[in-house]
């Protein structure tokens, strides 16, 4: 195997590469080789000192990225993104709010699932998969019905849609309405403040942009919402924001086993985000993107969403009319060559999902798109195209 040089922990370690592989799903991400071995580190009780003074680091340095110093507290959970959406909606209502729910795609729809599983007070607003979310809309709803709390999905990944998350939780921030906001596949790519962004509370986690190992969820919160609730019902007891940050204050430990090994991995990846900076992790992403888009149109294929309001993160990919079309011989064909593509999801329409988030390079995409070209060829898509 080949020797390599990482830079892991700021010194260099010679090791065997990882045999790569390329996630174009969305998510977890491909992960650097470097991030990879962090993990094998030397066992640690994670009640040592030693070790809470990493899960502090890492608390303070995720707060950093979604914030001003000092503005944001960030809560790390064992567990997945659904996890710190869970924890979002469970911890963070009071009895007697009210809550709006803007449903556009499958992390919409699970935030409401969660809210009902609560019994919380709550409305759905339902709006397309693909066309852009009318913002007027829904502040006039906010506002004639009365809302308390609004929550959405900034990056539905299901189809590639940004939401105007920031236009729509500013607008709720200057009428005291709690904006709620899963960031799972948008933080640590799309640049953040959650002050200036009007973000009361974000969920992310750790495998998506920033590039990590799955097992970590995070909350962050603007420190005077996170304040108020403390005394809010404690409606569960793993997934309790307060109860999570309060212990975490007294004593540098989690109230649970935390997933030791993947927060190492984390830590990693953190300062790996940092030497590339979120916007040039976009820029290289957008790279990523262009590279992709730029084959389908070549190929005659379509988009689900308007360019003008899809992410850049993920495309769905309307799939070609011919009956040879086959999804499952587009992915074997990519994953013997080291890609791994994702079917699509809801929103009615028959897509499959290409995600260029994580460690890849644009000429990895360009050696992917060669694929796609190959295989959409061979099955009479993109006829007449310049070859
Ligand atoms: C926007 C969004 N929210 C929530 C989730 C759920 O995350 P997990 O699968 O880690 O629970 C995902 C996963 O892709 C997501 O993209």
């Amino acid at each position: 195997m080949i020797q390599d040089t990482f830079i892991i922990e700021e010194k260099p370690v010679k090791l065997p590469t990882v045999r790569r592989e390329v996630l174009l799903n969305p998510g977890p991400a491909t992960t650097t080789d470097s991030v990879k071995y962090a993990q094998v580190c030397p066992d640690i009780c994670p009640r040592e000192k030693e070790f809470g003074d990493v899960m502090e680091w890492i608390c303070g340095e995720l707060s950093l990225m979604a914030g001003k110093p000092g503005r944001v507290e960030t809560v790390l959970f064992g567990g997945s993104g659904t996890a710190a959406d869970e924890v979002m909606i469970s911890s963070c209502v009071p009895d007697g709010a009210k809550l709006l729910i803007i449903d556009n795609g499958a992390y919409g729809e699970r935030f409401a699932k969660i809210a009902a599983v609560y019994k919380l007070n709550f409305e759905v607003y339902k709006s397309s998969g693909f066309a852009p979310l009318d913002c007027e809309a829904v502040k006039a709803k906010l506002l004639a019905e009365g809302f308390t709390h609004c929550a959405l999905v900034y990056h539905e990944t299901t189809t590639g849609l940004l939401n105007p998350a920031p236009e729509l939780c500013r607008f709720c921030h200057e009428r005291g309405i709690t904006a709620i906001v899963d960031a799972v596949s948008a933080f640590a790519a799309i640049p953040i403040d959650m002050d200036e962004d009007g973000f009361d509370f974000m969920a992310s986690t750790s495998n998506k942009n920033i590039q990590g190992m799955a097992g970590v969820g995070f909350v962050f919160c603007r420190k005077e919402a996170l304040e108020k609730t403390a005394a809010y019902p404690m409606r569960n007891y793993y997934l309790n924001l307060w109860d999570q940050y309060a212990h975490f204050m007294k004593t540098r430990q989690t109230r649970f086993t935390p997933p030791v090994q993947s927060l190492y991995a984390l830590r990693q990846a953190i300062i790996e985000t940092k030497s590339e900076g979120i916007e040039n992790r976009y820029a290289r992403y957008v790279s990523c993107w262009d590279i992709l888009v730029k084959a389908v149109k070549k190929l005659g294929l379509s988009m689900l969403v308007p360019e003008a309001v899809q992410s850049k993160l993920i495309t769905a990919i309307i799939e070609p009319a011919s009956p040879d079309y086959s999804f499952e011989a587009l992915h074997d064909l990519a994953r013997a060559k080291g890609f791994t593509i994702y079917p699509g999801k809801l929103s009615g329409a028959n897509t499959f999902r290409i995600a260029n988030i994580g460690d890849i390079r644009p000429n990895e995409m360009a050696a992917f798109t060669t694929l796609l070209e190959e295989y959409m060829r061979s099955i009479g898509q993109g006829k007449g195209a310049a070859e």
